[in-house]
């Protein structure tokens, strides 16, 4: 028995830890039913043009083929038919898979094999033979970078004047970075298994980070009711933003499983995997001006990123540039450029990860230019307020994470000159970097039952893509109820469970853990209410009084189990449900979380190859709800910072128009042998703004900044600065 009064600051194990290794845990792909069938997805060959015909004939004469459905005979989609009539319509709008014989970017879904078995369903898809009408094609952003367009963001304000500053300073640099697209592979591929059911409604088990959302989604487009469609993710085998949107094999299925009133279910390929949203390109320049002891004097930030014809996608790249260091004169700029390519989404620290590359690295070639260490010249152009919204943090400990940081890595003993540590012929070199990311809250709502044996069910509908929600969830119940962690069951991933935003942005611990915890403390509300009419020791207990612990209320000397009152009620189970939003105290204030990140790289001088030997990762996160969790979530995001600086990148044959190395073999990421010591701390600090958890969310802060401290490290030990990301050993050769 794990009994624990204050659960919160634990490290608990994963509550779905043993369903997961034990493979009790389903994942979309994976329900099983009686005479579903399989979809496969057909893509395009070519990354623009028209399709002239599609011959399915060799594919439907297989026997246990059903149906192979393309633009010309899917059925009619309500939003789809809405959208033909209007000429504009497809500037801005999503992708719509199977709408009309436009091809718009290389592996494209242009039709769908529905059989008896997947296997049977790829084969099949083989045979579909597409003729196209191929058009001229773009897809470099760099050969059209001159042709960007602003990004439609709310940027800040341009401050002082950045252009007069910049040229009169001591000191200035003008420095030029780019970064590759990424793509998110999470272990599960993306699926969605849809179970039609007898009064035609549909059950739908799909991977997501937002049940509710694909709810919506698929009743907006299909034109159904709400309650024909329920949306079920209870596990997500990592997602990481691809699962924000709903992916076009959630249409795909829905569309077959409407059609043929079967239950239908589609899977996407690894290779497919590379069919969606992604990190998109970045080219970066970064403009410096700096007095000669080291004061900014002018920031400037102009970043230019790729985006699909149809959508313009934006994300927060140079925003942080106003923010993590004081300076009076700012530049920020965004561009993108539309390419014959799938839009962009969302990926882990979406923009930070990117924009705090080029403003982290060209901070360390400015303290290299004006011999200052690197820390000295962050606390020297330390940020008490966050000047993009004129307003002060509501906690800021960085000072703390660069000085713990600094001491846990030894960082005081660093010789500052580029290659004069070395071992053997191993060139040593120590680099930093600081990291911010946002900490915002969102709505959200949850519901508390207790039973008549004491148990509690929480719920809400998030989603956990692997972060640790159930357990955090579980205990932020556990705490705020009184209720024994053992005694407390959280559930998630059903869009008919009280409403909740999609797992993201780092928010679903403030939003949904503050759903919890106020749910929690409205069904103590209700046990109290209870005890005082039932039980005359308690007739006169206010709520402050009563003492909730162990599943029990206290008074003094009188006790009661909270299953004897949850009994004593006259209900079947004392339920209670919040709507929680954002305290208005938090308006005042800015709320971000923060990281200082030092990193130790082995270069071998002559081959050229990276070892990222040491990391350490100070964070500061506000209240660390599991350290355990928290700890895996920084672990996860320095090793993806590892893979931005020296492994991934998704390249594209531009001749083609098409990606290359959609699979795991070629598209390379850390593996276990690439990563060495990983130090996570987590500074103290206490917030009393951000939300009564005091707790900001740990998903994303942990890859912001570090392939900037490998870039500086890589640049300690061998001299080169490498400003193309990511760096490989002929860039370093
Ligand atoms: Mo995250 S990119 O908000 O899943």
């Amino acid at each position: 028995m794990n009994t624990l009064t204050k659960p919160m600051g634990q490290p608990l194990d994963r509550v779905d830890g043993r369903l997961k290794v034990t493979g009790q845990a389903r994942y979309a792909g994976e329900y099983p039913e009686e005479g579903l069938l399989h979809g496969s997805v057909v893509s395009s060959s070519i990354a623009n043009g028209r399709v002239v015909s599609i011959d399915a004939s060799r594919a439907l004469a297989l026997p246990g083929v059903i149906a192979v459905i393309d633009h010309t005979n899917r059925p009619k989609i309500a939003s789809y038919d809405e959208s033909y009539d209007d000429a504009d319509s497809a500037e801005g709008s999503p992708f719509r898979p199977l709408y009309n014989d436009r091809v718009l970017y290389s592996g494209q879904p242009l039709a769908l094999v529905v059989a008896d078995n997947l296997e049977l369903a790829r084969y099949a898809g083989s045979l579909v033979k597409i003729e196209y009408e191929i058009q001229p094609h773009q897809t470099d952003l760099l050969t059209l970078q001159d042709e960007a367009h602003p990004a439609p963001a709310e940027l800040p304000e341009p401050r002082g004047n950045f252009q007069a500053e910049f040229a009169g300073a001591a000191l200035s640099l003008d420095l030029n970075y780019s970064t590759p697209i990424e793509h998110h592979n999470p272990m599960e591929p993306h699926a969605s298994t849809v179970l039609f059911q007898a009064d035609d409604s549909l059950h739908i088990h799909d991977k997501t980070q937002g049940p509710q959302n694909c709810q919506s989604y698929v009743q907006k487009v299909f034109g159904l009711e709400k309650q024909q469609v329920r949306i079920f993710a209870a596990y997500v085998g990592g997602a990481f933003g691809s699962g924000l949107r709903p992916q076009y094999q959630l249409p795909l299925a829905v569309m077959a499983a409407l059609h043929l009133k079967r239950s239908v279910r589609v899977t996407l390929t690894r290779q497919q995997m590379f069919t969606f949203g992604y990190r998109p390109r970045t080219l970066q320049r970064l403009q410096l001006g700096a007095a000669a002891n080291g004061r900014l004097l002018a920031v400037g930030h102009t970043a230019i990123g790729q985006t699909s014809r149809f959508e313009d996608f934006t994300e927060h790249v140079v925003e942080w540039s106003g923010m993590l260091y004081h300076c009076d004169n700012v530049q920020l700029t965004y561009k993108l450029v539309p390419l014959d390519v799938f839009t962009p989404l969302d990926m882990r620290a979406p923009g930070a990860a990117l924009g705090l590359i080029g403003l982290e690295c060209a901070m360390d070639e400015l303290a290299c230019a004006l011999a200052i260490d690197p820390v000295q010249l962050r606390l020297v152009n330390y940020a008490e307020r966050n000047q993009n919204e004129d307003k002060p943090y509501s906690s800021k400990e960085l000072r703390e994470c660069y000085a713990q940081g600094a001491k846990r890595f030894g960082w005081d003993q660093r010789d500052p000159e580029p290659r004069s540590m070395r071992q053997g012929h191993q060139l040593v070199g120590w680099g930093m970097a600081g990291g911010v990311w946002e900490a915002m809250q969102q709505k959200a709502s949850a519901k508390a039952s207790l039973d008549q044996n004491g148990k509690l069910t929480v719920s809400s509908a998030t989603t956990d893509i692997g972060t640790g929600t159930y357990t955090v969830m579980t205990q932020i119940a556990a705490q705020a109820s009184g209720v024994a962690v053992e005694n407390v069951t959280f559930v998630l991933g059903d869009s008919s469970l009280p409403t909740a935003p999609l797992q993201g942005g780092s928010f679903t611990v403030s939003s949904v853990g503050t759903a919890v915890q106020q749910a929690c403390e409205a069904l103590k509300e209700k046990l109290l209410a209870v005890a005082r009419q039932t039980s005359p020791a308690f007739s006169a207990v206010t709520s402050e009084q009563a003492v909730f612990e162990d599943g029990m209320l206290t008074f003094a000397d009188a006790r009661i189990a909270l299953a004897e009152l949850a009994r004593n009620s006259g209900e079947e189970k004392l339920e209670a449900q919040v709507d929680a939003e954002p305290d208005k105290k938090r308006e005042a204030y800015a709320t971000a979380t923060h990281s200082a990140v030092f990193v130790e790289v082995l270069v071998d001088e002559h081959l050229g190859t990276v070892k990222v030997n040491r990391v350490v990762s100070a964070i500061a996160a506000g209240r660390v709800v599991n350290p355990k969790m928290a700890r895996s979530q920084i672990l996860g995001g320095v090793v993806w910072g590892v893979g931005m600086a020296l492994h991934e990148e998704t390249q594209t044959d531009h001749t083609l128009g098409r990606h290359m190395n959609h699979s795991l073999a070629e598209y390379h990421i850390p593996v276990n042998a690439d990563i060495g010591d990983i130090d996570v701390l987590f500074v103290e600090e206490h917030d009393e703004i951000v939300n009564a958890l005091g707790s900001k969310g740990v998903g994303e802060i942990g890859i912001v900044g570090v392939a900037a401290a490998v870039a500086n490290a890589i640049y300690h030990a061998t001299g080169k600065r490498v400003r193309d990301f990511p760096i490989t050993l002929d860039k370093l050769l």
